[in-house]
């Protein structure tokens, strides 16, 4: 596991981006597996930044995301659909069809999900950037005692509609369900970047970096990846100094 703490966002921004720009400079038609939530968007600004500058095309990329909440529509302004479209795939060249979440919409959740993880069997991620929750969640797999490989539905912790509410009129709009990649097929991705930001995700930073790999922490699991680079601002890095 390699560890960057970073004195700026803006640096840590500019870091990421430019490992997907190579990523893509040397492997056009390469698999991104994405992310949504505050943590990314510094980085998504830096990689429109650099396919204005002609340093990326995103002609040949395939795109897989996270998670989706169920019962919004990609045009509901709080749709992870509607968040990557405002973020990243209108401001850059990536043909729509190329781009891939679950559908929140999907009148059968077991068959969508069926069809998610068949895409993400048949195109393993070249690397999956991901988020961390306060409670050590990726994705939306939260701590539990066992934790499921494919995609599912997941029914959402209080703290995590908590943390999210932010983004919704009131609490009563934060849906209660989401679709998740699984932690298997986060971990197939051939390298994992684990971003995280802020004083108050420092500890659980350390206790999944650091101590026991454990279901109750998800992101513990990273620990058995091969090859996961974590980025992390002066904050969320202060207690692994
Ligand atoms: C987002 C996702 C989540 C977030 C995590 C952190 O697609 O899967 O795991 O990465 O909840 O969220 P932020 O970045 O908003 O602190």
């Amino acid at each position: 596991m390699e560890i960057k703490i970073f004195e700026t966002s803006e640096q840590l921004d500019s870091y990421a981006a430019e490992l997907f720009t190579q990523l893509l400079n040397e492997k056009p038609n390469a698999v991104l597996g994405l992310a949504t939530g505050s943590t990314p968007i510094g980085i998504y600004d830096k990689i429109v930044e650099n396919f204005n500058h002609n340093k990326v095309s995103f002609s040949g990329a395939t795109t897989y995301n996270l998670d989706e909440y169920v019962g919004l529509t990609p045009e509901n302004d709080q749709s992870y659909a509607y968040y990557m479209n405002r973020h990243l795939f209108s401001r850059i060249d990536i043909p729509s069809s190329q781009t891939h979440l679950p559908n929140g919409m999907a009148e059968n959740p077991e068959e969508e999900c069926t069809r998610y993880d068949a895409l993400l069997n048949a195109h393993p991620a070249d690397i999956q950037l991901l988020g961390l929750g306060h409670n050590g969640h990726i994705g939306f797999n939260e701590p539990d005692g066992e934790l499921s490989a494919g995609t599912h539905v997941v029914k959402l912790k209080e703290e995590t509609r908590e943390a999210n509410a932010r983004f919704f009129a009131s609490m009563d709009e934060v849906p209660k369900e989401a679709y998740t990649m699984g932690v298997g097929s986060i971990l197939k991705a051939n390298t994992i970047l684990l971003v995280v930001r802020g004083s108050d995700k420092a500890r659980i930073v350390k206790e999944a970096l650091t101590g026991p790999i454990t279901t109750q922490v998800p992101a513990s699991l990273l620990q058995t990846h091969p090859r996961v680079i974590v980025l992390l601002d002066r904050e969320a890095g202060r207690m692994l100094e």
